[in-house]
């Protein structure tokens, strides 16, 4: 986790400016001679009242800016009075003023332009964190603490638009599929006409992790009035800025229905893939994985490195008798097994492979006990969170282990693990019971281009591109096992362990769809889709599937 106190004033304010030819491209698309109101709810030093004035904006127009901090505020009027526009700058919250403006005889505008903020609700001052919750609560959405403030900013300036403008911000790349702006999703989804993302291959921040994009919406007309939906658009350079805007915001297919209401990963696929995925969706050999498996966090110990140790530390404090196998990393478990053999090899390369389980009455009377626990209450380990709401605090609640393993994280595509060593598995992993068919079936039939689609769907990543479920995303995840598959678990791990997850999907999923009658074409479509999405998340350009289907 980061601290307040460890984040630059440029990351606590929000303060990563738009390039000027983006705000031009976005200004060019939503103002026109017609626009007369705009809105610029954080205007930094007021690149984008440059940009709409080149717009060429009714000559008779004002622009209404906030902006928090008063140096900006100042170069932005300064750049008001340079580029001829009329502009009235705030140099204040301006989710504060939305408040008073979302009631009815509020102001309403043509357009609204910008590039919100972006700050963990936990960083927000306290009086900014109320108004951001009041925003959600007025326009009626669901509030989460996991919020950022560019999510009200968003939500208050579409609620701000008048029927029929337009909104054109450039806003965190995280708007498709983050699960704390499922609110903010759902409300463009109702309140807009017609959505498009321009979602580029590369970084347009330096210094930024963060990825961004460009949100493009147009707000029905009446409440009446059908939307139709979400598009998506994928660029791989800034040469699109040049391109004709309002053509680039009709290009994309939009769609409706399932995709507007939960993440927008899938706008991301070709219309024959979503085909393809909802005709799977009533395959009878592919399940939701909630309907054959159960999925439990792994163990919490509040102290990894005093729990966790290598069979060094175990030897050197004598204590053999309370250190049993455990596993949570993914050098850990290269392949899909993990057996004696595994845990040796971890254990010699000086790998933390050990849980040390204290539990039951008088289990300080053994002398080696009694010195390891001192050892952590002189660290202070006794007053941690997790470790001082139970009692006593070196006694690990809820230790049991599954037959089956899976890590929170992956970079290519999620896999399942079969337990064989009894392994527990600490809360970097789950633990997984397979409810309808053998551990083994239910661990091969997941590695399939299928599942690992699915996974890029529902799951979440941030800046660095791995590859995160939680449980309730584990459990939408599409697994095909079809009755006629024969797995064999050794030859799985050894592929996985010697050859590019593409050729894995590629050849061993082939095998599992081909058993249920999955034709090559249908095949190859679903590899190249999940080595699109794999290569989205990665920020790398998706070069033709090479791998041919075995
Ligand atoms: C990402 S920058 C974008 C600036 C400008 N819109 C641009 O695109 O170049 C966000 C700006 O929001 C400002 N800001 C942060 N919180 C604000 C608030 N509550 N009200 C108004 N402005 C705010 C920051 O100071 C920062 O200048």
């Amino acid at each position: 986790m980061n601290f307040k106190e460890n984040e630059s004033a440029q990351k606590l304010r929000g303060g990563y400016y738009t390039p000027s030819d983006l705000a031009d491209f976005i200004a060019t698309w939503t103002c026109g001679h017609e626009t007369r109101e705009v809105l610029e709810p954080s205007c930094g030093d007021g690149q984008f009242l440059g940009s709409v004035a080149k717009a060429g904006f009714n000559a008779e127009g004002v622009i209404t800016a906030f902006e928090l901090d008063s140096a900006e505020a100042k170069k932005a009027n300064e750049r008001a009075a340079q580029v001829g526009v009329t502009a009235q700058i705030y140099d204040d919250d301006f989710l504060a003023w939305a408040l008073e403006q979302l009631g009815e005889g509020g102001r309403r505008f043509d357009a609204i332009v910008g590039n919100p903020p972006f700050i963990r609700y936990q960083y927000l001052p306290e009086n900014f964190q109320f108004r951001a919750e009041q925003i959600f609560r007025r326009l009626e959405c669901k509030f989460t603490k996991h919020t950022n403030a560019w999510v009200p900013f968003i939500l208050a300036s579409v609620a701000l638009l008048r029927p029929g403008g337009r909104l054109g911000m450039v806003v965190p790349a995280e708007v498709i599929h983050v699960t704390h702006a499922q609110s903010l999703r759902s409300f463009l989804g109702d309140e807009c006409k017609r959505i498009v993302i321009i979602d580029p291959e590369e970084l347009w921040f330096d210094g930024t992790l963060q990825g961004a994009v460009i949100l493009l919406a147009e707000k029905k007309r009446s409440a009446s009035e059908k939307g139709e939906g979400l598009g998506i658009v994928s660029v791989r350079n800034r040469e699109f800025v040049h391109e004709d805007a309002e053509e680039l915001f009709r290009r994309p297919r939009a769609i409706n229905g399932k995709t507007v209401s939960g993440k927008w990963t899938r706008a991301l696929l070709g219309a024959d893939v979503l085909l393809m995925l909802d005709a799977l969706d009533d395959n009878a050999a592919v399940h939701k994985f909630s309907d054959v498996a159960d999925v439990d966090v792994g163990i919490v110990t509040g102290a990894n490195k005093f729990f966790l140790v290598s069979s060094d530390v175990v030897a050197r404090y004598g204590l053999d008798e309370f250190a049993h196998p455990m596993f949570g990393r993914s050098e850990h478990c290269p392949g899909v097994l993990y057996d004696e053999r595994q845990h040796q090899h971890n254990a010699e390369s000086g790998k933390p492979t050990n849980f040390l389980w204290f539990k039951g009455a008088g289990i300080t009377s053994n002398k080696n006990v009694k010195k390891y626990i001192d050892l952590g209450e002189a660290q202070k380990l006794h007053t941690r969170f997790k470790c001082r709401i139970r009692s006593p605090w070196y006694t690990v609640p809820s230790v049991y282990s599954t037959e089956i393993g899976m890590l929170k994280r992956s970079h290519n595509s999620p896999r399942l693990i079969l337990n064989k060593a009894g392994a527990f598995t600490t809360d970097t992993a789950y633990r997984i019971r397979s409810r309808k068919v053998a551990a083994e079936k239910l661990v091969c039939c997941f590695v399939t281009p299928l599942t690992s689609l699915s996974a890029e769907l529902e799951g979440r990543h941030y800046g660095g591109g791995v590859l995160e479920l939680v449980p309730s995303e584990i459990e939408k995840l599409m697994i095909p096992i079809p009755d006629d598959f024969e797995p064999d678990i050794e030859t799985l791990d050894a592929e996985i362990r010697t050859r590019p997850t593409l050729d894995v999907l590629s050849s061993h999923g082939s095998k599992v769809l081909e058993a249920m009658g999955i034709g090559e074409g249908d095949r190859q479509r679903i590899v190249d889709a999940w080595w699109a999405l794999r290569n989205r998340r990665h920020r790398v350009s998706t070069e033709p599937v090479v791998a041919e289907l075995d």
